[in-house]
């Protein structure tokens, strides 16, 4: 197996790559390079981010911050045409920027352990606190458009975990603890206070400036660490100068990059506690009262609060105002692969109805050691008897891929979905309409399913035609509605509209699990606006319904080099080395001589 990466780096100065990945520094047109490639008609589709990226933290050496990049190249039939990619980092402010180009080619989807083929430059060398944008392409581009995708990165400061030991935040004070005490001293001689503050020293200051102020005085001192690891600083003031009974202690440190700009402690102290003892004792009682008001008050909201878990009808006085879900609701739901990010909304609705509503959730995906045990069909039709047995009900949510599955069951062009070509379950919609539509249109069955789907991804056109008879609910408007069917209770009865607690569409947001159903949501709108022929793009072309593709020993294949003049000659450097295929992380180069 044989990986050559060709490297180009644009506006070179300041920036660099990691310590392992040496190349020359040169002045090369980034757009000059990827536009060398010669069949850009059969171009491949774009690359995609990995969940977690970029990772940052701290190189190797652990001195300076990283970021590792890393994407994956999707598993679809244009990776026969994939030459390589290219990925840009852009420093936002000045606008410095590296680009690498990978350059590869393969004829099989998977990698040799049967994940995607992923990539990731490493050791990018950033600033905390400063901002990037990375742009990954795969090579070559389509003649017209562009697969580019782009994500903007913020760095944390040197007060984040992953990179507060680095060097530079070493050395602007980010580990140090100062710990600070005070003493006060008023017995040493009349008339006089002693305030005594000692600190822990840190390894890159060695000044430090300690001062003690009130609204009548300030007096500060240098003191020098000298290889001590903590300092004791004394304050003498006279009793006759002090007006305040509250001052203020303040510690400077003066490190190497913060100058004297650093952070250092302040605190204030009240010196006359020391002196009247009464004081105190009034400051006691006085937390003693509050106390006991908090806790009055405790116990009185304890027995005033309400379950979260009812149903109130504040409408009518006589009726009971709260009424318990008695038993545990469970649904089955069916729904279509269309994209990783409805997906992603399938599973927070999921979560959303087991946390909010206490509802037990079937999924597929949630199932899959079953599912693979007992097959799809077997496991669906499980799941149906139990449910035709009980008072469970099948949730039918619709999108574009339900309509398409259907239509295509009803003998029009078979659809393939990219997701339901990757997962190990594969198709399951089309088994699921198949099984369902003759129960569906039975009557006695009728109440048991619940059509549904989210208005603000997908539209009522995406709702099959047997499925037309029944009501259709929009989510998350109409939520409560068919919270109600899974309860089979009615919202409205004579004389009173019942409620359902924090399930309404302006209020479910307020809850953890719906907050994280809305963000899901709303994810996938914006991607619809940016991409219009989304669902387009998820279908898969030409598999004649045979998903051997992923299979374990299909994929069983090494990554080869065949185009080692792509562009960037000048600094092109050819690497001859094996490739490690992790699950995760797919690297390219280490050490390029
Ligand atoms: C970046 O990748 C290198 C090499 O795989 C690894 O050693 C390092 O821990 C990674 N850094 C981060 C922050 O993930
Ligand atoms: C960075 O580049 C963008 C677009 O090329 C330009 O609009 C912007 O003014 C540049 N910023 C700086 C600081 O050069
Ligand atoms: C991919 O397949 C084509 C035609 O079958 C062949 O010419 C080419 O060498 C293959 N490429 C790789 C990288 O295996
Ligand atoms: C500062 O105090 C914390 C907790 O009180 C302790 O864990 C830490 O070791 C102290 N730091 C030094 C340098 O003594
Ligand atoms: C600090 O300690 C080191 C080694 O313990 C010693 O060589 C150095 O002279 C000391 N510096 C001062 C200023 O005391
Ligand atoms: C600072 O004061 C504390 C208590 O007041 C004492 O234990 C410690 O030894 C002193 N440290 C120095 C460096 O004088
Ligand atoms: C260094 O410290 C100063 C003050 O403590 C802070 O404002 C600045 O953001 C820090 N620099 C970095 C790179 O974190
Ligand atoms: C995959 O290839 C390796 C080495 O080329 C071989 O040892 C292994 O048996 C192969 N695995 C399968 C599942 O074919």
């Amino acid at each position: 197996m044989i990986c050559v990466y060709v490297a180009c780096v644009c506006l070179a100065a300041g920036f660099t790559l990691s310590s392992s990945l040496r190349m020359e520094e040169r002045d090369v047109d980034c757009k000059r390079c990827s536009r060398t490639d010669a069949d850009r008609d059969r171009a491949p589709t774009g690359p995609e981010w990995p969940p977690e990226c970029p990772r940052i933290g701290l190189d190797k050496h652990g001195l300076v911050p990283v970021m590792n990049v890393t994407w994956m190249i999707k598993a679809d039939m244009s990776i026969s045409t994939l030459r390589g990619s290219q990925i840009n980092v852009v420093e936002d402010r000045t606008n410095q920027s590296v680009c690498v180009q990978f350059s590869f080619s393969t004829n099989h989807t998977l990698s040799p352990d049967c994940n995607r083929w992923t990539f990731s430059l490493d050791d990018v060398v950033v600033e905390p606190g400063h901002k990037y944008t990375l742009t990954v392409f795969n090579l070559p581009e389509p003649r017209i458009g562009h697969y580019r995708i782009s994500r903007n990165i913020a760095i944390p400061g040197c007060d984040d975990a992953r990179i507060q030991k680095a060097q530079i935040c070493l050395e602007n004070g980010s580990l140090w603890e100062p710990n600070m005490s005070v003493t006060v001293l008023t017995d040493k001689e009349p008339k006089k206070l002693s305030v005594i503050v000692g600190f822990e020293t840190a390894k890159h200051s060695e000044r430090y400036q300690v001062a003690i102020q009130s609204e009548d005085f300030l007096h500060s001192r240098d003191i020098f660490k000298e290889n001590r690891t903590s300092l004791n600083v004394t304050f003498d003031l006279d009793l006759w100068q002090l007006s305040q009974c509250e001052m203020f202690i303040a510690i400077k440190p003066f490190f190497l990059r913060c100058k004297n700009n650093c952070w250092g402690p302040k605190t204030p102290v009240d010196y006359c506690l020391y002196l009247r003892p009464r004081t105190a004792i009034v400051k006691t009682a006085v937390v003693l009262i509050f106390t006991g008001c908090c806790l009055a008050y405790l116990l009185w909201r304890t027995c005033h609060t309400k379950d979260p878990l009812t149903l109130s009808s504040p409408a009518i006085k006589e009726q009971p105002a709260v009424i318990q879900i008695q038993e545990r609701r469970r649904v089955l739901i069916i729904y279509s692969c269309d994209h990783p990010l409805y997906k992603h909304i399938v599973l927070k609705l999921c979560a959303f109805l087991a946390a909010k509503c206490g509802t037990e959730v079937i999924l597929d995906r949630l199932d899959s050691a079953r599912l693979g045990v007992l097959g799809s069909i077997q496991w669906l039709e499980c799941h149906r008897e139990q449910i035709e047995r009980s008072s469970d009900k099948i949730l039918i949510l619709c999108s574009p891929g339900v309509q398409a599955k259907w239509r295509a069951m009803c003998g029009d062009k078979p659809v393939f979905l990219r997701e339901d070509v990757l997962s190990p379950v594969g198709d399951m919609l089309t088994p699921s309409l198949s099984l369902m539509v003759p129960h569906f249109i039975q009557c006695p069955t009728f109440q048991k399913y619940i059509v549904a789907y989210f208005d603000d991804v997908c539209s009522e056109e995406d709702v099959p035609s047997p499925f037309k008879i029944a009501v259709r609910y929009k989510l998350m408007k109409q939520f409560e509605e068919v919270f109600f069917r899974i309860l089979d209770a009615e919202k409205h009865e004579p004389g009173r509209v019942k409620q359902i607690e924090g399930v309404s569409e302006d209020r479910y947001t307020e809850s953890p699990s719906g907050r994280a159903l809305q963000k899901a949501i709303e994810a996938f709108q914006t991607y619809q606006l940016e991409h219009p022929r989304w669902f387009e793009d998820e279908l898969v072309e030409g598999l004649d319904g045979d998903v051997e593709e992923t299979s374990p020993a299909a994929c069983n294949h090494s990554i080869t080099v065949t185009d080692q003049t792509t562009c960037c000659v000048q600094s092109s450097v050819p690497v001859t080395r094996s490739v490690k295929s992790q699950p995760e992380m797919f690297q390219m180069y280490r050490e390029v001589t």
